[in-house]
């Protein structure tokens, strides 16, 4: 096998970001060095706590930093307690942590890691992008330093989810959005035109409880919440899978179909946060396609085979 790619996920846990990041804690192919928080689908110190959470019902000691807890420039929005509950993990409650916070700020951290081992680190942001706008603005050099920055974020050819332009994480903060999507640096967007079209459900969260049954007592129930909201909103049976695609996609592109082009983030007006093409600027990837089937075959696989308590 390849050596396992070192891997920082930056998160606002959140449901969905619970599934990524216990799938990465679960595939081999990821060596997550560390975990650095945002505020987005909950305050930023309620997603350091369920992040610190996670990794003790896990079993894992790796360090978390916690993070920006708002937007660069404009007011932060409301969390969206209707999608993710207002603890972030529906109705499924961890014991409150024993461990503690690395004491560096998430973006120091970041900046740290990359240097310590340039060319080495992947980034995979599943929230508002601000500890990676940060980390940029104070160490412009980590953009030659990283291996890879993949985002899960935009809606670039589809609608958003928040309104008809935006994307969640990219609307949280536009700004920020803006500097990570335009800098010149080895990016990858994985958005709503491919994580939409890949519906993970009960069944396919199912085979997890056999051999780690802690892990996937949790993550089903913290999925009904999910489930419901799916439901409600869009009648599917199941949810979108965003942040675990985008792990998914920093270890193998095989099952996306990617087109390179320049982005622009809306930064005024009623489109607020909408990722638009352009002709100017840093090259982006921009997944547009994917082989669902696979994707949620290696998700389901992994989270199953039984690495996790
Ligand atoms: C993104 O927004 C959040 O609600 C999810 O965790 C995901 O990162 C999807 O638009
Ligand atoms: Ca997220």
């Amino acid at each position: 096998m390849n050596q396992p790619i070192p891997m920082i996920i930056d998160t606002d846990p959140g449901i969905d970001d619970a599934m990524a990041i216990l799938y990465a804690l679960s595939d081999p192919a990821v060596d997550l060095v560390g975990l650095t928080t945002v505020f987005g689908n909950v305050p930023v110190t309620t997603a350091t706590r369920n992040t610190l959470a996670l990794l003790e019902l896990a079993g894992v000691d790796i360090p978390v930093a916690a993070g920006a807890a708002r937007p660069m420039v404009q007011e932060p929005h409301p969390h969206p307690d209707f999608v993710h509950g207002v603890e972030g993990f529906g109705e499924a409650h961890l014991p409150p942590p024993a461990r503690k916070t690395d004491p560096r700020p998430a973006h120091e951290f970041i900046i740290d890691m990359v240097r310590a081992r340039p060319g080495e680190i992947t980034l995979v942001p599943v929230g508002p992008l601000t500890n990676i706008a940060m980390a940029l603005k104070a160490a412009p050099d980590i953009a030659e330093k990283v291996a890879r920055v993949v985002v899960m974020g935009g809606a670039v050819r589809c609608k958003g989810n928040v309104n008809e332009y935006a994307e969640a994480n990219i609307w949280q903060d536009p700004h920020a959005a803006q500097a990570v999507l335009s800098a010149d640096w080895p990016l990858t967007l994985v958005g709503l035109d491919i994580t939409e079209r890949i519906v993970c459900t009960a069944a396919d969260l199912a085979p997890m409880m056999q051999r780690s049954p802690i892990c996937g007592a949790f993550l089903t129930k913290a999925a009904e919440f999910y489930f419901a909201f799916h439901k409600e909103t869009e009648g599917i049976d199941g949810c979108h899978l965003h942040d675990p695609t985008a792990v998914i996609a920093a270890l193998d592109m095989a099952p996306f179909g990617v087109e390179t082009a320049p982005l622009t983030v809306t930064l005024e007006g009623e489109a607020i946060g909408r990722t638009r093409e352009g002709e100017r600027g840093a090259p982006v990837g921009i997944c547009l396609s994917a082989d669902a089937d696979a994707v949620l075959a290696r998700f389901r696989d992994r989270l199953a085979s039984g690495r996790l308590p």
